[in-house]
């Protein structure tokens, strides 16, 4: 068995966003009991004596824990990579310097689009402006910058502006991916994948940016997988390099594993109760999908199975109810047929334009102590 290299942790789902695009699972209610600072500490204890490298600090919103510096520091000094990903909200010039003076390596900046209304119109709330503040004090202090950009149908004819705006904003590297149907994604789906046409208009700006950029600026483009022939090497494999921990301590081989294991019956390994190396070893959930002896026909004998490892188990679930089926992005799929009609329906030109996205919900403040008011 492969060791971890990277730790996702969720500290909190609270957030100021409402993004409709949000990977968070629904029922945010459930994670209201979060992890405290001294908890979190010796997860990233047990990461770093497991051979984890990288900490990368979500949420939800992670500059929403007030104790974010002290876990920097914590996390630095176990000698781990730590990378912010932040929405900017809450990342004053105080606590930028906080954060930097407490070993933080990179920052992450999400964006939304290259305009105002726009921007603020997926976000839920007013945030375009403080992202650009951000941007300048991340590249004051020395960090490097990139731009987390989640792609989708309402802003994808954008790219050209918002490639623009990364280079006026000085960001080493631009991550531009389109969706991932999970969470409140999942439930916006209809209304965030792109048409054909948009995709090949993106594809185009993009190319024509990368060899102008080249040296410059790095440029992650992913297409979202339903106009794939075949699907993604999910996570690099179920359980292989890669964990997840959530504002619970619930830990998860994806950040998006809460429903199939609810849905399958498998039961949970919070970080309260066992260590981490004998959730990555031990947990059910960790086992369930690990190797190849789960697979099904066609991956079982598929010279791929490899490569892509079946796909995702998450969107498996999601899509036929069953995470053990081969995910139907794969043209092979007995259940690609999902796909073919998700597609159709978001090629189909009569379709009004512009949809409107169900915003991902606001939760209360658990653990107030936890969080910034
Ligand atoms: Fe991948 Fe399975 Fe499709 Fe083969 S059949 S390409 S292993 S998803
Ligand atoms: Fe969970 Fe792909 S998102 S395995």
């Amino acid at each position: 068995m492969d060791k971890p290299y990277g730790l996702l942790a969720e500290l909190t789902y609270a957030c100021p966003l409402k993004c409709g695009y949000c990977s968070n699972p629904l029922q945010l209610d459930d994670y209201r009991d979060e992890l405290g600072t001294e908890e979190w500490k010796r997860v990233f204890a047990e990461a770093a004596d497991l051979g984890v490298l990288q900490l990368h600090l979500s949420g939800g919103e992670p500059l929403q824990r007030h104790d974010i510096v002290e876990l920097v520091r914590s996390a630095n000094r176990l000698g781990l990579y730590t990378n912010l990903i932040t929405s900017g909200l809450g990342l004053s010039r105080s606590r930028a310097a906080e954060l930097r003076e407490a070993g933080l390596d990179h920052v992450q900046l999400s964006i939304q689009s290259d305009e105002q209304p726009l921007s603020d119109h997926i976000a839920g709330t007013p945030s375009f402006a403080r992202k650009q503040v951000v941007a300048k004090q991340v590249k004051d202090l020395g960090w490097p910058l990139t731009l987390n950009v989640v792609l989708h149908r309402l802003n994808i004819d954008r790219i050209a502006g918002i490639i623009a705006m990364a280079e006026a904003m000085n960001a080493d590297r631009i991550e531009l991916a389109n969706t991932q149907y999970a969470g409140w994604a999942g439930i916006n789906q209809p209304e965030l994948l792109p048409s054909r046409g948009q995709l090949d208009h993106a594809e185009v700006v993009v190319r024509e940016a990368r060899e102008r950029l080249e040296g410059s600026m790095e440029i992650i483009y992913v297409i979202p997988d339903y106009y794939s022939d075949y699907p993604k090497p999910c996570m690099d494999g179920w359980a292989a390099r890669q964990f997840t921990v959530v504002p619970n301590g619930d830990a998860l081989p994806c950040p998006a594993a809460h429903e199939l294991a609810v849905g399958h019956g498998i039961p949970s390994a919070n970080v309260r109760e066992h260590s981490l190396g004998w959730i990555w070893d031990q947990a059910p959930l960790f086992q369930a999908f690990r190797g190849d002896s789960w697979m099904p026909d066609p991956c079982r004998s598929c010279e791929r199975k490899e490569i892509d490892f079946g796909g995702c188990r998450c969107q498996a679930f999601a899509l036929t109810g069953d995470a053990a089926r081969t995910d139907p992005v794969c043209h092979l799929s007995p259940d690609h047929g999902l796909i073919e009609a998700a597609v159709a329906t978001a090629n189909d030109p009569g379709r009004p334009a512009g949809g409107i996205l169900i915003p991902r919900a606001t939760i209360g403040r658990p653990n107030r102590a936890m969080t910034v008011q």
